[in-house]
């Protein structure tokens, strides 16, 4: 969840430093700190609150000319947020910075007090770096293998030792550590974001591998001490994907690309004859073909992609799909087997919990197959098979442009599946890709809603609690567009299936309680009718999304929006931008941190 870099090359480290964490700061973003090495020795700048703080800092300090060095922005996890508990960490001759968690570490802590070592800090961290230090005779390395083998937990370190100037040693377990090299130097960091500035080729550090950063060269080795030589990785999109564009936020820019972010992941799969195929990315057809039964595992944003997913799966296949949140799927003792296909989805890859149940799922003997957005991410690297979500960077905490492209995979996967078992003709997979296609327009022109959802959202301001409202395939609907209300605007919300408010509920539904009832669905238009009069009646301040319009009196609600009318099956894209704009300008009424609200992150890579 922290962000990490660190580089030695020619330039100034604290400019690349703090224009790597400004770059990574959506991934954690409570306090930040940054190490070189200067010509007397390391120096340490820390600040609780945002990399900006940091920055502000360090103009206190004129003689930071070190060309080497680490940095990190934190989301605490063990102790508050204080400058104390801020990385870098330094023990001895150690210095660190660390994004994970170790769950022994209280115990390393109780046996490094019997050699006289104590903490400062609250932290986890700190106390891997008093490890070392215990374990540290004047070979790095060594001391870093004996540390390890002694960690348990998620962990991705930069390792400074003061009597090795200018190299960085790093380390990981489940959490991600990218590395490049370019004339400036050496890179290293969490995130290719900051890494993309220097170098569009780089690679992941395989797991209890150790990388050894010079200004010119990386060494990575293995528990033999071999040299090993990673997998190199190409990022296709530049720096300016990861910049605002002249928007206020990323979230709106992120909204606002979707209808190409849709585009590029529904594009590359279609054949020219108009079906869906998957032989670039070598997902084989028999794969389909023996599977009895679909678990789809995911957390957040992505599991309600999930829930949609499992609509059309079941739909069009008439195989039981389930949908499990996946920190709980990996302690519930998971039914598995040969013929079951596991589905992740991550937009990050990274996701702790995610990856823990792409990892039980494979040792069960189930296939896996991921939808990922970021290449090279661990989900990525250790699924059997997967498909890319073509969003491109999404740096808003909130997330958008991924859900839309995790719908479209979801589509897509769903289409091949059905063609592939029979259960759709070649003719109805093409009536199926290219009205899919035309949502592509459609999600256009729900963009031009914006004006009218901002005038919505004024009325919004003062409420703490909400209802989302829905039947059918827009009851997951409802779920989405409430996580993005409550993660960013901090109003309590509710996703309820609106045929369910009744059995207790609706004790909450008095006057003024806004209520957003989701109302595409013509199958179960007229349940969900009676279901807007029910709050109606007691006051509720409706705010009505249809598909198209629909035939019902004005009184029955306040404000409508109406999307452009799309197949129904269709609604979740261009419904999702209405939710998601409906989460943005109430967070903007409200004057909160939209890209960065509180206490959360981009990578949730902690279980
Ligand atoms: O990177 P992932 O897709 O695995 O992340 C999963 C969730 O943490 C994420 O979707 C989260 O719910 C979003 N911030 C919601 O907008």
């Amino acid at each position: 969840m922290c962000g990490i870099i660190g580089y030695t090359g020619s330039l100034k480290a604290k400019n690349i430093l703090l224009e790597g964490l400004t770059a990574l700061e959506y991934r954690g973003y409570d306090s930040a700190g940054i190490s070189m090495f200067e010509k007397d020795g390391i120096r340490t700048i820390k600040a609780a609150g945002k990399v900006a703080d940091l920055a502000k800092k360090t103009e206190e300090y004129q003689d930071l000319n070190g060309t080497s060095g680490i940095g990190h922005t934190r989301w605490a996890t063990h102790g508050g947020v204080t400058e104390c508990n801020s990385h870098p960490h330094t023990y001895g001759k150690v210095t660190l910075i660390h994004n994970g968690i170790i769950e022994n570490y209280h115990e390393l802590e109780l046996e490094l007090a019997a050699t006289g070592r104590y903490p400062v800090s609250q932290t986890d961290t700190e106390i891997v770096a008093m490890l070392l230090d215990s374990l540290y005779t004047g070979n790095a390395i060594a001391a870093i293998k004996a540390a390890a083998a002694q960690l348990d937990g998620a962990y991705a370190f930069c390792i400074m030792f003061a009597d090795e100037p200018e190299v960085i040693y790093c380390l990981r377990n489940a959490s991600p550590l990218l590395a490049c090299k370019s004339k400036e130097g050496t890179f290293v960091a969490s995130d290719v974001v900051a890494l993309i500035g220097y170098s569009k080729d780089y690679f992941a550090l395989p797991e209890q591998q150790i990388a050894r950063l010079t200004k010119d060269s990386i060494t990575v080795t293995n528990d033999m001490d071999e040299v090993v030589i990673p997998k190199m990785l190409h990022v296709s999109w530049d720096i300016t994907a990861a910049q605002k564009k002249g928007y206020p936020h990323f979230m709106l820019k992120e909204i606002h690309e979707q209808p190409d972010t849709i585009l590029s992941t529904i594009l590359p799969r279609i054949t020219k004859e108009g079906i869906v195929d998957f032989t670039v990315e070598q997902i084989p057809d028999t794969i389909f073909k023996d599977v009895n039964r679909i678990i789809i595992t995911a957390c957040g944003t992505a599991m309600h992609a999930g829930l949609i997913g499992r609509v059309m799966l079941e739909k069009l296949l008439r195989i039981p799909v389930e949908v499990e949140i996946a920190s709980e799927f990996r302690y519930m003792d998971p039914i598995m087997d040969h013929y079951t296909l596991v589905i992740t989805i991550s937009q990050s890859g990274e996701t702790a919990d995610t990856l823990a149940a792409l990892r039980l799922a494979k040792s069960e003997g189930a296939t896996t197959l991921s939808i990922v957005n970021v290449k090279g991410s661990t989900i990525d690297r250790e699924s059997d098979y997967v498909l890319y979500t073509q969003a491109g960077p999404e740096i808003a905490v909130a997330s958008t442009k991924a859900y839309t492209a995790q719908l479209s995979c979801l589509y897509l996967l769903t289409y091949r599946f059905a063609l592939v078992r029979g259960t759709i003709t070649t003719q109805q997979c093409k009536e199926y890709v290219t009205e899919l296609r035309n949502v592509i327009p459609a999600v256009k022109e729900a963009l031009t809603l914006n004006k009218h959802i901002d005038d919505i959202c004024s009325n919004l301001a003062d409420k703490e609690d909400l209802f989302f409202i829905g039947r059918g395939i827009d009851y997951p609907l409802c779920w989405e567009g409430s996580i993005k209300l409550k993660e960013i605007s901090y109003i309590h919300s509710e996703a309820y299936a609106a045929g369910e408010l009744k059995h207790g509920t609706l004790s909450l539904i008095t006057d003024g309680v806004p209520v957003v009832a989701i109302a595409t669905q013509s199958k179960v238009l007229t349940k969900m009718i009676s279901n807007i009069r029910e709050v109606r009646a007691r006051g509720a301040f409706v705010i009505l999304i249809t598909n198209g319009e629909i035939e019902l009196e004005a009184s029955a609600y306040d404000y409508p929006i109406v999307l452009p009318k799309t197949p129904d099956y269709l609604t979740p894209f261009t419904a999702a931008v209405a939710l998601q704009l409906l989460a943005y300008y109430s967070c903007v009424h409200r004057g909160y941190d939209v890209d960065q609200p509180r206490n959360l992150a981009k990578a949730v890579t902690v279980e």
